[in-house]
């Protein structure tokens, strides 16, 4: 008989565990036969000692198989999903999605609500007016069939085990371990039934991965995750030094995504959705190679399709399409607008991600807990970015809010951005790892 001790100690001394061992400590666990005690020894050792390239895919898949998984099969063609890491202002997503489907790529999404600094897709969607995700599984099926693209809600009991754990990790100081963040990541992304993946590893002080060598592991080991379990796996190392874009906050997003998908949008956004679009068509079948895959969302934000295929899935979900054409007129608006300026001359030289991604969550641009009330039309426009120039008194940011009490956004505001006499630049793209 399997005794849980045993296995920790076999971690704790730095040997593998096996494929039947795995299974058995994420099923028993699973099922409330491990107490917690335990598992969080374990979770140590693992913090520790690591997990070999063997002991990674079966815990992936362990989990994996501890819940429901995702059928996709009804929806032709390769399915790629993409993950990020986390970021500040990351509207990578609502850009995506139109800009992978345009091309031909089937994108069956499913997104919960955002928990932090913005919300997630699904909130910022709902900024549209009528906008709504109450589709059967039958609609989904058929309108990513017809379009290319849907948006449903998540549903099913998915990875219950990683829930498990992750709660242990978070109370445990165990979260910050590289083989259970991608086994983590890893088994959700698989159970939701994608067939290939891309993954954006941000790096820098508002991510997870503070360092080039840390985001570079953990990109690598998700890598080999996914093709080790015959899921075709990328993954960009993209800069989180500061917030991807300018906008960040849920209808400023979309109008944001909007712009972008018609070549009109900020150098980093669009540069990075063309980075990770092109991973994905390319996963998906299109292109020849990178470089014609990226050619080919070119042509298709130069042309339009990209922005049509954004209005066809708005439309289809029951969301005003005129909004593609007239976003100032019908998203949500805010009452207030304050502007946040420069106090000296100089260039901007550091602008701290994840504390105005909170500056937007004070306004209710994010959830502060899963109970919080978002305000669709809050957040904040950013006018400068790290190596711009600044005159004194230039507006280096404009917050919109619905309350007219804004100090502690604003001082959150001038105590993350740096005016120094010199910047050092900001590389977006590390590193493509395939
Ligand atoms: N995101 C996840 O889903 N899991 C982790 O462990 C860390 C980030
Ligand atoms: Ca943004």
């Amino acid at each position: 008989m399997v005794r849980m001790v045993d296995l920790i100690e076999k971690k704790q001394k730095k040997e593998a565990l096996t494929t039947a061992e795995v299974q058995w400590m994420i099923q028993a666990f699973t099922a409330d036969e491990i107490p917690d005690y335990q598992m969080s020894a374990m979770l140590m050792a693992i913090y520790f000692n690591g997990m070999t390239e063997e002991e990674l895919r079966d815990l992936t898949m362990a989990m994996v198989e501890s819940g429901d998984q995702i059928d996709l099969s009804e929806i032709k063609g390769t399915k790629v999903d993409k993950h990020s890491t986390g970021g500040v202002g990351d509207t990578t997503t609502l850009v995506l999605a139109p800009l992978v489907a345009s091309v031909g790529v089937p994108v069956p999404k499913m997104s919960g609500r955002g928990l932090g600094h913005t919300g997630g897709t699904l909130d910022k969607l709902e900024s549209i007016t009528g906008f709504h995700i109450e589709i059967t599984e039958d609609e989904f099926t058929a309108l990513v069939n017809k379009n290319k693209l849907a948006l449903v809600g998540q549903t099913g009991n998915l990875t219950p085990a990683d829930k498990k754990i992750y709660a242990l990790r978070d109370v445990t100081s165990t979260v910050g371990s590289i083989p259970l963040i991608a086994s983590s990541i890893m088994s959700k992304k698989i159970a939701s039934g994608a067939d290939a993946m891309v993954l954006d590893v941000k790096v820098g002080t508002g991510a997870f991965m503070k360092s080039i060598k840390e985001a570079e592991k953990l990109a690598q080991t998700m890598v080999n995750i996914g093709n080790s379990v015959g899921r075709d796996t990328m993954a960009v190392i993209s800069d989180m030094s500061q917030p991807l874009g300018e906008a960040i906050g849920n209808a400023l997003e979309v109008k944001e995504a909007i712009a972008t998908l018609k070549g009109e949008g900020p150098a980093d956004l669009t540069e990075l959705s063309l980075v990770l679009g092109s991973q994905m068509a390319y996963l998906g079948g299109v292109g020849a190679d990178l470089a014609e895959a990226r050619r080919l969302l070119e042509e298709n934000i130069q042309n339009g399709k990209a922005l049509e295929k954004f209005k066809v899935f708005i439309e289809a979900q029951g969301g005003n399409p005129e909004v593609i054409d007239r976003p100032d007129e019908l998203l949500p608006k805010a009452a207030y607008q304050v502007e946040v300026k420069a106090e000296r001359a100089g260039v901007v030289s550091a602008m701290e991600a994840e504390e105005l991604g909170i500056a937007g969550m004070l306004l209710g641009a994010g959830r502060e807990t899963v109970d919080s009330e978002l305000d669709l039309a809050a957040g904040l426009m950013l006018h400068k970015k790290i190596g711009d120039k600044v005159a004194a008194g230039d507006v280096l940011v404009t917050i919109y809010s619905n309350k007219e009490e804004v100090t502690p956004s604003i001082e959150k505001i001038q105590e993350n951005i740096t005016i120094s006499d010199q910047a050092a630049p900001v590389q977006l793209i590390h590193e493509i790892i395939h």
